[in-house]
């Protein structure tokens, strides 16, 4: 039921592990298998430099995890709330460790598709043609292509490097777009006339951030940059929906997915997968096996016999604009609670509390802040013409 074919790859599931601590080793290959996963795309492979020593470093500690002002609740998370991951400086594997990684899991009967990212230098394309070369060889099932770049880290995807990886491998080739800036109806489509049989979207965040303890007046988390989390997640969907309109080829969908409503947002946008990180990191692989028997759930539910039957059904639903000036008003109904807690944000003061009743005047000016903020349903916006 789950079954889905990713540019030729056979999945059990749509749901991938994306690339970074998760899948750094053997043991975490073959953990992120035993629990659930449909595919592993592994920590970006990088060379090492002209000393011998793998670029990126171990800086410790590295993780930084946060859902509340101040710091991590994982009450909030079982909950579905709210929770950000920032990463610093992490170790890459080099080509050499890659081959052991692979050889590795293969022998100890990983039996799922292990998509090796890889990630060569920006403008330097032989970097990139034989790190496709030395993956395939070592036994890639598909190789996702890092748009991240390695140093100077660039926010912009170039297509030549799906032309140049495309002509020296036979195996299916991903694009993951990493550039939050970056028009994917444009981009996309260039993309994959350059090659890319699959893209991946929206890729880690590369901007800077930082968090204050104000009692203590200094920073709680040290600056970062690498972000990903359910609070980027909207971002993400608005991309991966331009890139499912723009592109025929499939699209894995990352970042923020921690629940298996997550993973359907994403499919019903138009992806064929979805790739989860911070959600492991959080819960651990059993993250992944709970995600995939929501999605069951939920398409037995709804009559699906296949991800096909729903993916992409959202899209044609994406409103283009808003109609201006139509005669609207916010009313409130019988599920009022009189909290009142709607009339200090309207900015028409069109909100009357009296005796714990919420009335609405025609002052009203149909913005819908009330209608949003409303716990209890109690607001509906309705036509008076
Ligand atoms: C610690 C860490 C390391 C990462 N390393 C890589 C990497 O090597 N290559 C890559 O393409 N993405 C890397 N990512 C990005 C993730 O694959 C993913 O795109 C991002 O975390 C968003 O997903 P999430 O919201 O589920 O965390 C890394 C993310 C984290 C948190």
């Amino acid at each position: 039921m789950l079954a889905v074919d990713f540019a030729g790859l056979k999945l059990k599931n749509p749901v991938i592990v994306a690339s970074a601590t998760p899948s750094i080793h053997a043991d975490a290959i073959k953990r992120a298998a035993a629990n659930g996963a449909g595919a592993v795309v592994t920590k970006s492979v990088i060379f090492a430099d002209a000393n011998g020593k793998p670029a990126g470093n171990n800086a410790k500690p590295r993780f930084q995890l946060y859902n509340t002002p101040n710091g991590y609740d994982p009450r909030l998370t079982e909950k579905g709330g709210m929770f950000s991951f920032f990463r610093f400086q992490e170790p890459y594997p080099t080509p050499e460790k890659m081959a052991h990684i692979l050889d590795d899991v293969k022998k100890g009967g990983v039996d799922i598709p292990v998509i090796v990212s890889i990630c060569g230098f920006t403008d330097d394309y032989d970097s990139w043609r034989k790190l496709a070369r030395l993956m395939e060889d070592a036994g890639a099932d598909a190789l996702e292509l890092n748009g991240h770049m390695w140093s100077p880290v660039v926010k912009y995807s170039d297509p030549a490097i799906a032309t140049v990886v495309k002509r020296e491998v036979k195996i299916p080739v991903i694009y993951k777009m990493m550039g939050a800036t970056e028009e994917p109806a444009k981009v996309a489509p260039q993309l994959v006339a350059a090659g890319a049989d699959a893209l991946t979207g929206l890729g880690t965040f590369g901007f800077r951030a930082l968090e204050v303890d104000v009692e203590n007046e200094k920073p709680w988390m040290e600056m970062a940059h690498g972000l990903g989390g359910t609070w980027l997640r909207a971002v993400s969907l608005a991309f991966v929906s331009s890139m499912a309109q723009a592109v025929d080829v499939p699209i894995s969908g990352v970042t923020g997915i921690q629940s298996w409503e997550d993973a359907v947002k994403y499919i019903l946008l138009g992806a064929t997968t979805v790739q989860v990180c911070a959600a492991i990191y959080a819960r651990g692989y059993k993250v992944l096996q709970e995600i995939n028997d929501g999605m069951e759930a939920y398409m037995k539910r709804k009559g699906y016999g296949s991800i096909e039957d729903f993916r992409g059904k959202a899209l044609a639903k994406i409103a283009k604009s808003r109609p201006n000036d139509l005669p609207i008003r916010a009313v409130v109904n019988e599920k009022c609670t009189g909290c009142g807690m709607c009339k200090d944000s309207c900015m028409f003061d069109a909100i009357r509390f009296e005796n714990r009743k919420t009335s609405i005047t025609e002052a009203c000016d149909g913005c819908g802040v009330c209608w949003s903020l409303c716990n209890f349903r109690a607001i509906e916006m309705r036509s008076f013409a």
